[in-house]
Order: structure tokens, then sequence, then C-alpha cells
């Protein structure tokens, strides 16, 4: 389960708080984002629990088996979700177990750049025999996911490896390069649904086949998004917390809270951060508007961020994710007790440590007069991931409403990538190259 916290973003609690009534006169308004997602279901709640989805992706389970690891290709939103799964629902050592310690699943990479010292590395531990690679790439022409799959197929071939056995691509049914290339080899091939987009796709073919590999229970996430879609739908404004946290996050930005802080205090759950770190400025940084979102870690960053966070520019919301039950516990030695500095520590466990930091930090930040929020995951678990996606999405949409931008498009992310194509030779873009050009240069 999940639970929202919203009582520190009040006025009642932190004077540069929001009212409850102003909250409630703009959830009133966004509703009408609710009745339009009830009308017309965009694409990332019309998969929620669809069970084609599923079941291409458990048709592929008997030959996925027969293989230790598993390579996604892909960025971006073809990467992110599958990161936060597999780093969140695995154990963090996962890559470094044996078959046998992990059941029988899958280790699961992910290269999600060019950088060729990261993408050697990846490809450094993997037995291309016992490897499967998914190509993951919603339009079959991103640069990075390309270039990854002409190195991996290449490595194939010249090691006398059937490419057939070892690839599956994850692709738009119909267009691209990729569906081509599936189509006329035979090869294994999934769909990106055409209405959802990259950002949003984690619960379709792109995040679950790499989660299915690696032993998650992919029908418990889908049953945490089913039920957070239902609340996320709901016209009760205290009882929607996609709703509430739209509605916060633009109240605030109004007010010059331009960052957005998002701060699990668990190394695996950190991984969430940076898929609601892709969501939420993507989605929303378009036509001069758009909160920053920054992702920290606690209590890391508690010796990097939070002096910034308590006493520089007041201009941020803060989210913290707390866990209420690690996976595991470990008890502090009861040393030294004639010394202050330890042995308030000695005989209790890390956990009550890391909670009881986390409870010192949001209390400091609203001694300051720092607005924050802080969700609650019992456990980690898949159907709290699922629960945990599907809302953010939901909040990403309504919170496009709000600020009167088009959640679903990224006109910003283009012109990079064509001055890339124009510079690497790719046919169609050769006037490319000018654009950008400096008048003058200073390299020191
Ligand atoms: O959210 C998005 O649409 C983007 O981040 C894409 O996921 C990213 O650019 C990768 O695109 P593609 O899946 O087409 O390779």
């Amino acid at each position: 389960m999940l639970k929202f916290d919203f009582s520190r973003v009040l006025k009642e609690n932190v004077s540069s708080g929001l009212e409850v009534s102003e909250i409630e006169g703009k959830a009133k308004e966004a509703l009408k984002s609710i009745e339009k997602m009830k009308d017309s279901e965009p694409g990332f709640l019309r998969i929620v629990g669809d069970p084609e989805i599923l079941g291409q992706v458990k048709d592929l389970q008997e030959w996925l088996f027969n293989f230790d690891t598993f390579v996604v290709l892909g960025i971006g939103g073809s990467a992110l979700g599958n990161i936060a799964l597999h780093n969140g629902l695995r154990p963090l050592n996962w890559n470094e177990m044996s078959l046998e310690e992990r059941g029988g699943y899958l280790r699961v990479f992910v290269s999600d750049n060019v950088d060729p010292d990261f993408v050697s590395s990846i490809l450094d531990r993997v037995d291309l025999k016992w490897t499967v690679f998914n190509v993951i790439s919603k339009s079959g022409s991103t640069a990075e996911a390309m270039a990854n799959y002409l190195i991996v197929r290449n490595l194939l071939e010249s090691s006398g490896l059937d490419p057939k056995e070892h690839l599956v691509f994850t692709t738009d049914p119909e267009r691209g390069v990729l569906r081509k290339i599936a189509n006329e080899e035979g090869i294994r091939v999934l769909d990106v649904p055409p209405d959802v987009g990259g950002r949003f796709s984690v619960l379709t073919q792109v995040g679950m086949l790499s989660a299915m590999a690696e032993g998650i229970d992919i029908d418990e996430l889908h049953e945490g998004a089913i039920d957070a879609k239902k609340r996320c739908l709901e016209s009760e404004i205290w009882n929607n917390p996609a709703l509430l946290i739209a509605v916060i996050h633009y109240l605030f930005y109004e007010r010059g809270r331009n960052i957005s802080v998002m701060m699990p205090y668990s190394n695996r759950l950190y991984y969430l951060a940076d898929w609601f770190r892709q969501l939420w400025a993507e989605s929303l940084g378009k036509g001069g508007k758009g909160q920053t979102p920054v992702k920290a870690l606690g209590t890391t960053d508690q010796h990097s961020q939070i002096q910034l966070y308590n006493d520089g520019p007041n201009d941020k919301l803060i989210t913290f994710v707390k866990l209420d039950r690690y996976s595991r516990d470990i008890l502090m030695g009861k040393l030294h007790e004639d010394k202050d500095a330890l042995s308030y520590l000695g005989g209790r466990k890390l956990s009550e440590l890391i909670n009881s930091e986390l409870h010192g930090t949001e209390a400091a930040l609203t001694e300051n007069n720092r607005p924050s929020m802080k969700l609650i995951f019992d456990g980690i678990r898949e159907y709290n991931f699922g629960y945990f996606f599907v809302t953010y999405e939901c909040a990403t949409a309504i919170a496009g409403d709000l600020l009167g931008v088009n959640p679903y498009d990224q006109p910003g992310v283009e012109l990079g990538k064509r001055i890339t194509y124009s510079l690497m030779g790719r046919k169609g873009y050769e006037k490319e190259a000018d654009l950008g050009k400096i008048e003058k240069e200073m390299i020191i």
C-alpha cells in the first residue's frame, strides 16, 4: 500500500504553505482533467491490466528462460522504467548472484547510453551465448538504441551465433526500421502501443519483458496499477492522490517554487526518482513553463544537498519517499557504551536510524518554512510500484492541463537529434549541420 502525507504543505504547519481552501479550489478546476481522462482514456491508463500486453510478454517465457542474462538496449522512456523495476524489485546485488541463487531468473543490465566505457563494461560482463538482447525503441530510430543494436548484432554474428535466437525487439506495431527488420528476418518482436508515449510506457511490453525475465511479478504490478487508476479517477478531491500531487505542485510552482525534489530514503526506491525526473521534465517542460525535477537520496544527500534545501533559496517543493519496512535490517553493535557519540546507536536497527533521519530532515525543513510532502511505501513489492507509476502518470497529465501544455510530446528534444544525425552523416539531414554555429570561440 502507498500512503500520501500532505500535512507539511499546509499553511497551518508551514507559513509558506497552502490554504486548504485554495487546494480545494484549484482541485475543483482540475477535476475537468479527470473527466477528460474518463471520457477518452489516455493510452497509459488504457493499458493498465490489459491482458493482451501481459499475454504477449508471457508468450516469450519458454524461450527466455533458456538464458542467464537479459540486456535492454534503449534510452529514456525505453529504459528508465526497466532500471527502476530492476533496482527496486530485485536485491541490489542481483546481477552478482549465481543462476541458482536467482532461482533460475535472469540477470538484467540496461545499456542506456553510448558512452563506450559504459557499453563495454556491460558487454564485458555477459556471455553472448547465454544472453538475450532486447532492443527497445518505439520510434525505431533513436540513435543510441540503434547504435547499441548494431554493436550487439555485429558481436553475435562474428561469434557465429544466430541473432534471431538472441534478439527481441520492442517497437511500434507497424512503423520504424526495427519492425521492418523483424518482419523481414522473423526476429521476435513485441509491440509498443502507439498511443502510449515512451515515458508513460513502463507498464507496457517496454517494461514488462525485462521484469518478467528477472522474476518480477508482472500481474501484481498491474494489480497495483489498476487500484491506482481507480483512485486517480475519483472525483472526491481528498481521496485522489494524483489530483492533489498535481494541484499542490502547480500552486507552489505559481508561487515561484520552480524545483521539485524527490528524495527516497531507500537505495532501492531511488531509481523511482530517476523515472519521475524524466516524466516531470519531458512532459511539463515546454513553452517556457515547467518545474525542474531533482532527485536526491536519503540519507546520503543530507550530506550534500540539505544545507541548500534548508537555507538556500526557498524555491523547492520536496517529496520524501519513506519505506516503512525494508526487506532486510541490520543491528548496530552494542559497543563503546561509555562513549556518547556511539552508545545511542548500539543495539538499534539501521531502519530506525534511517527513518529517524528522514523525520529529522522533514521536521527541520518545516521549521525553516520549507514545504514538503511524503509518500509512504509499506514495503518493497510489485503492487506498490504499479501504484506509484500510475499515480505519477496521472498527476503529470493533470499538471499538464493546469499548466496548459501538452504532456505527451517533446518538441524540445528533436532539434538536437536532427543536428546529431547531420553530424553523423544521416541522409536527409544535411542542412542541420549549420544550425547552432557560434560566432566566436573562447576555449582556454
Ligand atoms: O518519453 C519519450 O518519448 C522519450 O524519452 C523516448 O522514450 C526516448 O527518446 C526513446 O525513444 P524511442 O523509444 O523511440 O527510442
